[in-house]
């Protein structure tokens, strides 16, 4: 149990992550942040100063917590406007940023196209944990997920082992849910990894992915795999669709929590991580997913595979697309 973990963004999947730390008592306290609801200076004096005095961080915490006598969970938990919710935190998980979600005719923005309002909001929270406490492990959920990461990289020039991206725990989930459905088996089953970037070019690994330790292509053909490799791909986007209000929640908060559990219990687990590369697998000074051990000291180490030729070109597509959505995070800093 840690004393601290702090929470940035009230949002759906901020909500889960309260109530899950809450419920698994991963932490004395949890503090959670959002400025919300924003008070309005065309409004009345009188709307204005009602809206002062309402926090979504603050209604949603206290409703937690008054349900911890029925969870008999000692945990604290409190919300607040400003980032003072968080001080002290030890882990810090960053969920800040406006979701994806469908516009009136269905379709629905890209990850990138949510950059420049959410380098805005990370500015901010890049302030907030300096502030607070900027000894803190991060994890960060908000997208577009690893050129945020490399914004925090950016202004909080952590350690690299302290500063990692969610999302290969996302995307390998939702591969091997489509492989356990496909071959009729549990999901306890399946073990597989997704990495690159969390975009349309990141790469399921099929090499990787196994059924009971036994290679997937003996339950599933070429053909079917394919198609669900390419489903996992869109999958972010496949939920957006269905929703309609915003983007997926629950699984992005529990996929967090993998890897917070991984560093609150040292499991030195090996779980895909968006991570700083400094020469691993070629690359230098870009954030995307790769196989880590995570334990106490966040990312302990990143693991290098051996990647199939194919699977080699396609990681190097994605780190591209990556790097060019970095590059936009550089100009827009420039003229922030
Ligand atoms: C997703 O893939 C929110 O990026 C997240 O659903």
């Amino acid at each position: 149990m840690l004393r601290k973990i702090g929470v940035i963004g009230g949002g759906n999947i901020g909500g889960v992550l309260v109530q899950e730390i809450v419920r698994r008592r991963l932490a004395r306290e949890v503090g959670l942040v959002d400025p919300a609801p924003f008070v309005n200076p065309n409004d009345p004096e009188d709307r204005q100063a009602t809206t002062r005095k309402q926090t979504i961080a603050g209604g949603k915490c206290l409703d937690i917590a008054e349900g911890t006598p029925v969870l008999r969970s000692d945990v604290l938990c409190y919300g607040s406007k400003d980032y003072s919710a968080i001080k002290d935190a030890e882990l810090i998980i960053n969920t800040a940023g406006v979701p994806r979600k469908a516009r009136p005719d269905g379709t629905f923005p890209s990850r990138e196209e949510l950059l420049t309002i959410n380098l805005k909001v990370t500015n901010q929270v890049a302030a907030g944990i300096s502030e607070q406490c900027p000894d803190a492990t991060v994890i960060s959920i908000a997208n577009p997920l690893d050129a945020i990461v490399y914004t925090l990289d950016k202004r909080l020039n952590p350690s690299k082992n302290k500063l990692m991206g969610m999302a290969g725990v996302l995307d390998s989930a939702r591969y091997c849910y489509f492989v356990a459905e496909a071959a009729n088996v549990s999901v306890e089953n399946v073990n597989a990894m997704v990495l690159g970037g969390h975009g349309d070019s990141m790469v399921p690994v099929r090499s990787s992915c196994l059924i009971a330790g036994i290679p997937v292509e003996k339950f599933i053909d070429a053909e079917k795999l394919a198609a669900i490799e390419t489903r996992t791909r869109k999958a972010g986007g496949e939920v957006v669709g269905l929703l309609g209000i915003g983007s997926a929640f629950a699984s992005p908060a529990w996929c967090a929590l993998e890897m917070a559990e991984a560093i609150i219990f040292d499991k030195r687990k090996i779980i895909p991580v968006s991570a700083k590369l400094e020469g691993e697998y070629g690359f230098e000074g870009v954030f995307v997913g790769v196989p880590a051990i995570v334990g106490a000291n966040g990312v302990e180490e990143i693991i290098e595979l051996d990647l199939t030729d194919h699977e080699r070109e396609a990681f190097g597509k994605s780190v591209a697309a990556v790097r060019n959505t970095c590059n936009s995070v550089e100009e827009m800093l420039a003229n922030l």
